[in-house]
């Protein structure tokens, strides 16, 4: 720590990228709250820390959206972005750069990165049968189709899993199976896919997920995953997809998965190339490129639901390609509500902006800040605690020592003692700086406040 302190660190620093196609909501703003608050201390311990970000712009969910709103994907995906950087901004959610994974550097690196793992043989193809829309032609994801539970006969259920016994099965084992986007009855089809062949580094990620970069709670978790022996991953979608086609795969597109997290780079390598960053001195492979880990450190804090990609996928493909891989990943909980996620999925959300219409966007950074930890631990929300937190620690806390203080130091002519009586007392304030910015450090933010 005092190590750490007395050098300047280089710190990239990235929070996941929200999909483009909703509204940012309170359990979105734990993450980037968590990473702002993380980020501003770093900077004001006088380090060179970057925060990057971008909407994640890609898939079947946000082309279907576009249509439905009579819009473009590429108009629908820009009144999304200037939406989320409006919320993000009202909340002090200070990016040094948000962009999009629709973008040209995106696009580049996406591309080099598929051909590096392609060229060193980590890509097979091969033929897959999946459930497909005849009216809408296109493929069903598991999510798209619904139907009777084969086990229980339970009516409306997903492609994936019974919600009423708990089955799980494959979408073409559902009873009267229809598309949920035109209703269709879908039918059987093969297509050719790309896979990444993830079991080509079993040892490596053995190795990288048991050195420190992940919270053990969260490495012991994969462990089990690791053992029971790693499978390839499908990378490809066929068209209509909104994303980028593969190189000399005319028709079949990224998954959006695949250049979601090397959307980081590309924000990064966006900010390096503008003045800003230039005048920064911001250079990209001085983060990226292999022996970097050495002079400078990246994190990417985000939700426990996509730990796999980010602690499998991503430092395979990483490490494939020849780039360096994360310092640390970062893993948080959830905000639930009654126990569950808060999700848009399942309508149990507040969305940002409805927060900001009644109430002073401090008092949530302050919760989220009072009630976060280095944990993957969920968290219920309760108003009442809410309120009481607030009212207690910052209102009648906080705020009245300020405003007492104050009173005095203005009836005694505005001006403060030249000499301090309590002269231990403030030592002992002072102190604690280097237990809080341990703290900090190690995102124990409850423990902080
Ligand atoms: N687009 C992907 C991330 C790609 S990163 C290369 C995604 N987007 S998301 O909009 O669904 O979620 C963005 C982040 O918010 C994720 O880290 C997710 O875990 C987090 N959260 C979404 N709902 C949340 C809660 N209810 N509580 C806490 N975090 C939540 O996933
Ligand atoms: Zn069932």
């Amino acid at each position: 720590m005092t190590d750490q302190a007395s050098q300047s660190r280089k710190i990239l620093v990235t929070s996941a990228l929200p999909y483009a196609n909703g509204s940012i909501h309170l359990g979105h703003l734990l993450e980037y709250i968590q990473t702002d608050i993380w980020v501003r201390f770093q900077k004001a311990r006088g380090h060179q820390c970057t925060y990057v970000c971008a909407d994640d712009a890609h898939g079947t969910a946000i082309m279907l959206r576009a249509e439905k709103e009579g819009l473009t994907p590429e108009q629908q995906i820009a009144n999304v972005k200037a939406e989320h950087e409006a919320d993000f901004a009202a909340f002090q959610v200070n990016f040094d750069n948000f962009h999009s994974t629709h973008s040209e550097e995106n696009r580049e690196l996406s591309e080099e990165i598929y051909k590096a793992c392609r060229d060193k043989g980590h890509i097979s193809v091969r033929k897959i049968k999946q459930l497909f829309d005849p009216v809408k032609e296109l493929f069903l994801a598991d999510r798209y189709v619904k139907g009777q539970c084969p086990k229980c006969n339970a009516e409306d259920q997903y492609g994936d899993n019974c919600e009423s016994c708990g089955a799980t099965y494959t979408p073409a084992e559902l009873i009267k199976p229809f598309s949920t986007i035109s209703g269709a009855t879908p039918v059987e089809k093969e297509s050719e896919h790309y896979f990444f062949k993830l079991p080509d580094f079993q040892e490596f990620l053995q190795d990288w997920t048991r050195s420190g970069t992940l919270q053990e709670e969260v490495a012991n978790k994969l462990a089990e995953w690791l053992e029971s022996g790693l499978k390839e991953w499908d990378i490809s979608r066929d068209a209509p997809y909104f994303g980028f086609e593969i190189p000399d795969a005319p028709g079949k597109y990224f998954y959006v998965w695949l250049d979601a997290p090397i959307g980081y780079m590309a924000s990064f390598k966006n900010l390096c190339e503008s003045e800003e960053g230039k005048a920064r001195g911001l250079n990209f492979d001085e983060y990226w490129k292999p022996g970097a880990e050495n002079e400078t450190e990246v994190y990417h804090f985000i939700g426990k639901d996509i730990i796999n990609f980010h602690a499998l996928f991503w430092p395979a493909m990483l490490t494939a390609a020849d780039y360096r891989t994360p310092t640390a990943v970062n893993a948080h909980g959830f905000v639930t509500v009654n126990g569950e996620k808060m999700s848009k999925s399942r309508g149990t959300f507040i969305k940002g902006r409805t927060f900001l219409n009644h109430l002073d966007p401090t008092y949530l950074r302050y919760y989220f800040a009072a009630k976060l930890s280095n944990k993957v631990d969920d968290f219920d929300l309760n108003l009442e605690d809410f309120v009481q937190r607030v009212n207690s620690d910052l209102v009648n806390k906080l705020v009245n020592i300020a405003s007492r203080t104050g009173n005095f130091v203005f009836k005694a002519g505005g001006k403060l003692s030249s000499n301090c009586i309590e002269q231990e007392m403030v030592q002992h304030f002072i102190d604690q700086g280097d237990v809080i910015a341990e703290l900090y450090e190690n995102r124990e933010f409850g423990k902080a406040m």
